[in-house]
């Protein structure tokens, strides 16, 4: 089967002061194109990390990540700029609308450095806002919008530039048990269409849009069966996954 993602004992240090944290510790992954992988795993185990390397949101300490046959560590920050642009949606847990501006505005923001008329970018957004079913709340700022329907737009804005990757970081975090499963949908929905999908969830509901599974713990994947020993000791008596992990 071809590799889509292809990440080598990948290794992410922060050194604050006298201590350090391995944020991710040595992860070896494949993905496969057209998969929706699930990531789970405690507060601090590395998940975000591991999103905003395989985005080309930041640099790993070391380690490899080929995407589509193209080594990230080869790029320069242009090319990095590029491959963000271009290949990669991002969806987080707290929409990052911009506030002043409206839904459909907000969806036809990514295309503004593009060389593309006001009319072609509102004629792409309203498409967007209909794929996500949110056409007619084209002029509704976000604070005139439900959680549910700001995630939305934030959906439809990452799709802007087409990107075959969608990475999302707890995309349903924020929202209520119903909305969020609209919002699992709408990623499955997208998963069909051909996306390969990414997403970082404490929802167990997630699982069953998936087709791969991870597991995180302090920077490694372990197997299913390590996850569930360790939750049983290590955070089941916390509260939304709000666990510290200090190494
Ligand atoms: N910029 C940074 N500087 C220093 N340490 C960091 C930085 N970013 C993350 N870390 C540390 O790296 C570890 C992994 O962080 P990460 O954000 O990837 O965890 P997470 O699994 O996404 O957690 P959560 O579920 O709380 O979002 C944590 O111990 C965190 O404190
Ligand atoms: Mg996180």
């Amino acid at each position: 089967m071809t590799i889509f993602i292809q990440i080598r004992d990948l290794r992410k240090t922060y050194v604050m002061g006298k201590s350090t944290v391995h944020a991710l510790d040595g992860i070896d992954l494949d993905i496969i194109p057209g998969s929706f992988t699930v990531v789970m795993g405690p507060s601090g185990s590395g998940k975000s990390t591991l999103l905003h390397l395989i985005g080309g949101l930041d640099r790993p300490t070391s380690g490899s990540i080929v995407v589509d046959g193209e080594p990230l560590e080869k790029m320069d920050e242009n090319q990095l700029a590029e491959y963000r642009r271009k290949m990669v949606g991002f969806i987080f847990q707290s929409f990052n609308l911009v506030a002043t501006m409206n839904a459909a505005e907000n969806v036809g923001f990514p295309m503004r450095f593009a060389r593309t008329t006001n009319r072609e970018r509102r004629t792409r957004s309203m498409e967007l806002l209909k794929r996500v079913g949110l056409d007619d709340r084209a002029l509704h700022k976000p604070t005139e919008l439900s959680g549910g329907q700001q995630q939305r737009v934030a959906i439809a804005r990452s799709l802007v530039n087409q990107p075959k990757i969608i990475l999302a970081d707890e995309p349903t975090g924020n929202l209520d048990t119903a909305s969020g499963y609209g919002i699992m949908q709408l990623l499955s929905v997208l998963h069909k269409a051909g996306h390969t999908v990414i997403v970082v969830t404490h929802d167990p509901r997630m699982q069953h849009f998936s087709t791969h599974i991870i597991y995180l713990l302090d920077g490694r994947i372990v197997s299913e069966a390590e996850y569930q020993a360790a939750s049983t000791f290590d955070f089941a008596e916390t509260s939304e996954g709000e666990t510290t992990h200090e190494s």
